[in-house]
């Protein structure tokens, strides 16, 4: 790690921090973020240069309590007041059009805006002591590994930012849901946390998008390559050994696992939730193994699956 990066579980620090126009990455049950006060444009743009994100992809505004969104959004319709109910605090972002309130280096001109409230404890007790609206999105360098740990964070993005705000390891270990509410119907922009099936037992129907070129006017983050391993990654249902050093990402055992060089199974009970949560570490270890190659073998469609092939998908994406 580089210096001048602390890392530590001081409230009283990170929120002056944040309420004095620091750059604090926290931890939330998602990933780890790399928080802006939303009335510190400069920090904020310290964010997407420490990330070297490209402005025109937003950021997503974390709030402590719902009454706060009053303050960020246009409306609260009741779409989305049954969606908060439902899944907030909790891995489920909406996009509902902004207040003039948000700058437009946060929401990246656009006349929208992405707000959730963080499922865990820590982050909240953060939100609430810093008193403001937080931009952060997820604290990897853009397009890389995101990080579930402090010391991930640290590894990565260490001695350019102000401090790490330790809330340990993600529990769900996967990016939120972002649901863009804007309109009358429902569009998914990113499967994450929440599953879809659960969206729409609540709300009815929800809309994909089937075409990147559509998806990508809505989602200007959804870019092919992302989550990426600098290790080449490929996606098979049978990973095969060869004279090369291979690695694993399995969702569940592996058979003849010492023919490879390095195996990660993410749940031996093949358990979705588990897998989540163990992802990105995984994901990680395996590219700092000094491997030829990763094999990652696919999760099944459903729930959480969704999002964790999503994920493998953009990480194996040979161009962006
Ligand atoms: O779980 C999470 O969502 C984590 C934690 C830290 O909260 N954050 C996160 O942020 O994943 P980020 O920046 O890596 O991803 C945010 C996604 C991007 O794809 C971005 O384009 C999209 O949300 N987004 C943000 N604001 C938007 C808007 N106004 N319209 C459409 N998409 C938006
Ligand atoms: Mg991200």
């Amino acid at each position: 790690m580089k210096p001048g990066c602390p890392i530590g579980t001081d409230l009283s620090r990170a929120s002056e921090l944040l309420r004095n126009g620091g750059v604090v990455a926290l931890g939330t049950e998602t990933v780890y973020g790399l928080g802006a006060s939303r009335e510190h444009p400069k920090a904020i743009a310290r964010v997407f240069e420490v990330k070297n994100r490209p402005t025109f992809d937003p950021l997503i505004v974390h709030i402590a309590e719902s009454e706060q969104a009053g303050d960020i959004t246009q409306s609260f319709p009741p779409m989305a007041q049954i969606l908060a109910n439902a899944f907030w605090p909790g891995p489920l972002t909406l996009v509902l059009p902004k207040r003039d309130y948000v700058p437009d280096l946060v929401t990246a001109g656009r006349p929208t805006v992405a707000i959730r409230i963080p499922g865990a404890e820590p982050t909240r007790e953060l939100l609430r002591a810093a008193g403001v609206p937080i931009a952060a999105p997820s604290a990897n360098p853009f397009g890389r590994i995101s990080p579930t740990t402090a010391r991930h964070v640290a590894d990565q993005l260490g001695g350019q930012i102000d401090y790490i705000y330790d809330c340990g390891p993600c529990a769900v270990g996967i990016e939120s849901t972002v649901l863009d509410i804007t309109s009358g119907t429902p569009w998914l922009l990113r499967p994450g946390g929440v599953n879809l099936e659960d969206i729409e037992e609540v709300i009815g129907p929800v809309q994909r998008f089937h075409g990147v070129e559509k998806g990508a006017q809505r989602a200007p983050g959804m870019l092919t390559k992302h989550y990426a391993p600098r290790t080449m990654l490929r996606i098979t249902a049978e990973p095969t050994a060869n004279a090369r050093r291979i690695g694993v990402l399995s969702f569940g055992s592996v058979e003849d696992a010492n023919k490879f060089a390095s195996v990660e199974v993410l749940s031996p009970t093949r358990d979705l939730t588990e897998a989540a949560a163990n992802f990105f570490a995984a994901l990680r270890r395996l590219d700092e193994a000094g491997l030829d190659e990763i094999q990652a073998t696919p999760f099944p469609a459903a729930g959480v699956g969704r999002a964790l092939n999503d994920r493998l998908r953009r990480a194996a994406a040979l161009e962006s």
